[in-house]
């Protein structure tokens, strides 16, 4: 399991040689104004107290059996989060007028992303009840409106009527996905319009093909970030 959280974000390295690499790094990559405008909002977000840092699970409280499952709390960039929502709006355009659902919502960084970019709704389902209360500070803090978390552990999640996209950015183990998945396909049968599924930096594609109910749209890689695209419900 270490080494699943290692591919999603390796987070040991600190001090100012690291912070420095970070910057040249995100100059070669996004370019400067991009770079400069992200340091200007993280600037922004420490003077009124929003806290998008990543963050290990060992010392959290913890809600159901799953502690060892899941992946530590870290975000996608920005320019991957915007493409895939556009990607998904261009399949859909109808997916805003409903719910929008992160599955490890962890800080609440996606979800007040997404709200910002258009969904009616947002709601994050999170297992670690301090990483409740920063996302609901950070969503109070930055006065987002229809967003909320949940405190749960997937598994016990149920999807509201709604509810139009299911977002994981590797939030857990495949062993978590063999029990939330049978359960999303039960409950998509309640609802009457197509439910998306987006799985970001996938690593248990095969879980997902085990399930006839959901139907793979696309794969898709964007700067080096690759994401799956399904549908469940479809016509
Ligand atoms: C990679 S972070 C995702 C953060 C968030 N989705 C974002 O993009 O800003 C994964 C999150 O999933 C949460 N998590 C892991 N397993 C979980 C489970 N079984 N139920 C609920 N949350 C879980 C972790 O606590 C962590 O905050």
């Amino acid at each position: 399991m270490k080494e699943d959280q290692n591919i999603l974000m390796i987070n040991n390295q600190k001090g100012t040689f690291f912070a420095i690499s970070v910057v040249f790094h995100k100059l070669k990559s996004d370019g400067i104004q991009t770079t400069f405008t992200k340091i200007i909002k993280n600037l922004y977000y420490k003077i009124i107290g929003v806290d998008f840092n990543m963050q290990e699970l060992d010392h959290l409280t913890i809600k159901g059996e799953n502690k060892n499952l899941g992946t530590i709390c870290g975000s996608s960039a920005e320019h991957t989060v915007t493409h895939v929502l556009d990607t998904l709006v261009d399949f859909d355009e109808s997916v805003l007028d409903g719910i929008f659902v992160d599955y490890g919502s962890g800080k609440g960084k996606l979800i007040i992303f997404a709200k910002n970019y258009g969904f009616k709704h947002c709601i994050g389902v999170e297992f670690a009840k301090e990483l409740c209360e920063i996302a609901t500070k950070n969503i109070k803090k930055l006065k987002i409106k229809d967003t909320h978390v949940i405190h749960s552990d997937a598994v016990d999640f149920a999807i509201p009527n709604d509810a139009r996209v299911l977002y994981f950015l590797n939030p857990f183990h495949k062993s978590v996905f063999e029990q939330v998945l049978p359960k999303i396909i039960a409950q998509s049968k309640n609802l009457n319009r197509e439910l998306y599924i987006v799985y970001r930096a996938p690593i248990y594609n095969e879980v997902f093909q085990n399930y006839p109910e959901i139907k793979h749209l696309k794969k898709d890689y964007f700067r080096g970030d690759l994401t799956e695209f399904y549908q469940i419900n479809y016509k």
